[in-house]
C-alpha cells in the first residue's frame, strides 16, 4: 500500500512522531544533560580532601558555623582568629564558647603573624587552610580604609607565603573568602564570574577583588592552587551585627527608627548560612591545579521593602522606616548567577528568605531575649 501524504491518520502520526522527538531533544538537552554545564570543566572531587583544617576567622560567623560543620563530617578543626573588636567581642566569645562545646581547637592569633601561623601548622600537622579572616563590612571601609589594605591584603600575602613554604599545596588548593561586591555597580546581571569586574564602590571590593589578582599571581609564580569564593550577604543564626538581617531585626524589635537606601529599592541575593558552608565543603572537596572563582549566592534577589515585610512579620512589628537615597559604598543590585558552581561543585542553595528569616528570627529572640529583659533605654540603643 502506498503512502499518501495527504492523508489526515498519516499526516496526524507524522506530527505525533515529530513532537515525540522534539520531547525527547529537550529533554536529552537540558535535564538529562544539562546544556548549562558544557562550557565548564567536568567536575572533579579530591582523592583525599586533607584531615586536619587551618579555618581562620573562626570566630566569625561564617567560620564559626563552617568550623561546627567540618568537625560533623570527621575533620580536626584548628580554629584561628584575633577576635577583633570590630563588632561585639561578647558575640565572638559566645561563638567560641560553641566551638568549645564541640572540641575544636582555638588559637587566638592574627593572620599576619606568619611565625605563628606557621607553627600553629607544624604543631597540629594542618594539611588544608580555609581562609575567611578579614575585614568585612562595605560601610566601615569608608572610615577605616586602612584596616582593609592591612588585614584584607596584606595578611592575605601572609597566608599565601605560608601556604608556599609549608608546602601546603600538595593537599589541594587554599580555599578563601573574595565577595559579591566585586561585582560594583556592574550591569550584566546576574552577575557571573566571567564578567569583567572592575568597577568598584568600595575598597572593601577592591581588596577582595585584589585578592583573585594576587592568588593567581602566586598560581604564575609557584603554582598555589586556590579557590576563591564569592559570597552575596550571608544572614542567619549567629549573623553579623553590622548587617542588614540583624541591624534591621534589633531596630523594629525595639522600635527605633531603620533607614532604607534607595527608598527600599536595593535588591540582594541574600544567601542562607547552612548554604554557604554546604557550598564551601563542597569546594574544600574539589581538586584543581589552577585558580578558580565560584559565585555562592541565593539566586533570587529580594527588594530591602520585602525584607522588611519579612522581619515585620516574624516580630509581630511594624518598622518605622525611614527613606534615603543611595549611600556611598552601596550597589543598588546583587544577583548571582550560580550555573559555574551547580556545574563544578553540585552546589544550589535550599533555603528560602522567608524560611531563613523565620530561622534567623527565632535565634535572634533566643540569643537577645534575656538582655532586653531589664535593660535600660540606653543600653537597649547600643
Ligand atoms: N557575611 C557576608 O555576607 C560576606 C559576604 C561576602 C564575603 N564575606 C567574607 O567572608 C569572610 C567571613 O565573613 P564573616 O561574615 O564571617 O565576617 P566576620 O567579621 O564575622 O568574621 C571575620 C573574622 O576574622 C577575624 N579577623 C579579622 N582580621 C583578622 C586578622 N588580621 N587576624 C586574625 N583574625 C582576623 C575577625 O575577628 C572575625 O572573627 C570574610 O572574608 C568576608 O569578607 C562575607
Amino acid at each position: 500500500m502506498r503512502l499518501v501524504i495527504h492523508d489526515v491518520p498519516v499526516k496526524k502520526s507524522l506530527f505525533t512522531i515529530f513532537f515525540v522527538i522534539l520531547f525527547f531533544i529537550i529533554n536529552f538537552n537540558f535535564d538529562t544533560l544539562d546544556h548549562k554545564c558544557f562550557k565548564y570543566s567536568s567536575p572533579q572531587k579530591l582523592e583525599n580532601p586533607g584531615k586536619v583544617v587551618l579555618v581562620t576567622g573562626a570566630v566569625g560567623f561564617i567560620g564559626m558555623h563552617l568550623s561546627i560543620k567540618l568537625k560533623e563530617l570527621g575533620f580536626v578543626v584548628i580554629g584561628y582568629d584575633n577576635i577583633n573588636s570590630y563588632y561585639s567581642t561578647d558575640l565572638k566569645q559566645r561563638r567560641l564558647d560553641q566551638l568549645k562545646e564541640k572540641n575544636i581547637v582555638f588559637v587566638k592569633g592574627d593572620i599576619c603573624d606568619e611565625s605563628l601561623l606557621k607553627s600553629t601548622i607544624k604543631s597540629h600537622n594542618v594539611d588544608r587552610i580555609i581562609h575567611l579572616a578579614a575585614q568585612a563590612g562595605v560601610r566601615y571601609s569608608l572610615t577605616n580604609p586602612h584596616e582593609y589594605i592591612s588585614n584584607n591584603i596584606d595578611c592575605f600575602v601572609s597566608i599565601l607565603e605560608v601556604f608556599h613554604h609549608m608546602e601546603l599545596k600538595k593537599n589541594g588548593p587554599l580555599i578563601y573568602a573574595s565577595s559579591s561586591s566585586v561585582y560594583g555597580l556592574s550591569k550584566e546581571i546576574p552577575f557571573s564570574e566571567s564578567s569583567e569586574v572592575n568597577n568598584f564602590a568600595s575598597l572593601y571590593a577592591a581588596t577582595k577583588r585584589a585578592n583573585e589578582n594576587i592568588a593567581s599571581t602566586y598560581h604564575h609564580l609557584y603554582k598555589i592552587p586556590s579557590v576563591a569564593l564569592r559570597f552575596f550577604t550571608v544572614y542567619g543564626p549567629w549573623g553579623r551585627p553590622d548587617m542588614a538581617a540583624y541591624i534591621f531585626t534589633n531596630q523594629i524589635e525595639k522600635d527605633l527608627p531603620i533607614q532604607l537606601n534607595n527608598y527600599g529599592n536595593c535588591e540582594r541575593d541574600f544567601t542562607y548560612i547552612d548554604d554557604i558552608v554546604n557550598g564551601i565543603v563542597a569546594s574544600f572537596r574539589f581538586s584543581t591545579d589552577g585558580t578558580e572563582i565560584f559565585n555562592l549566592g541565593g539566586n533570587r534577589p529580594v527588594k530591602l521593602n520585602y525584607f522588611v515585610e519579612l522581619i515585620e512579620k516574624g516580630l509581630g512589628k511594624t518598622a518605622k522606616k525611614v527613606l534615603v537615597g543611595m549611600q556611598k559604598g552601596d550597589v543598588p543590585i546583587t544577583y548571582a548567577n550560580i550555573d559555574k558552581a551547580g556545574c563544578m561543585l553540585a552546589w544550589k542553595p535550599k533555603i528560602s528568605i522567608e524560611k531563613g528569616m523565620e530561622k534567623f528570627i527565632e535565634w535572634f529572640r533566643l540569643e537577645n531575649g534575656t538582655r532586653y529583659i531589664n535593660a535600660t533605654k540606653s543600653e537597649l540603643l547600643k
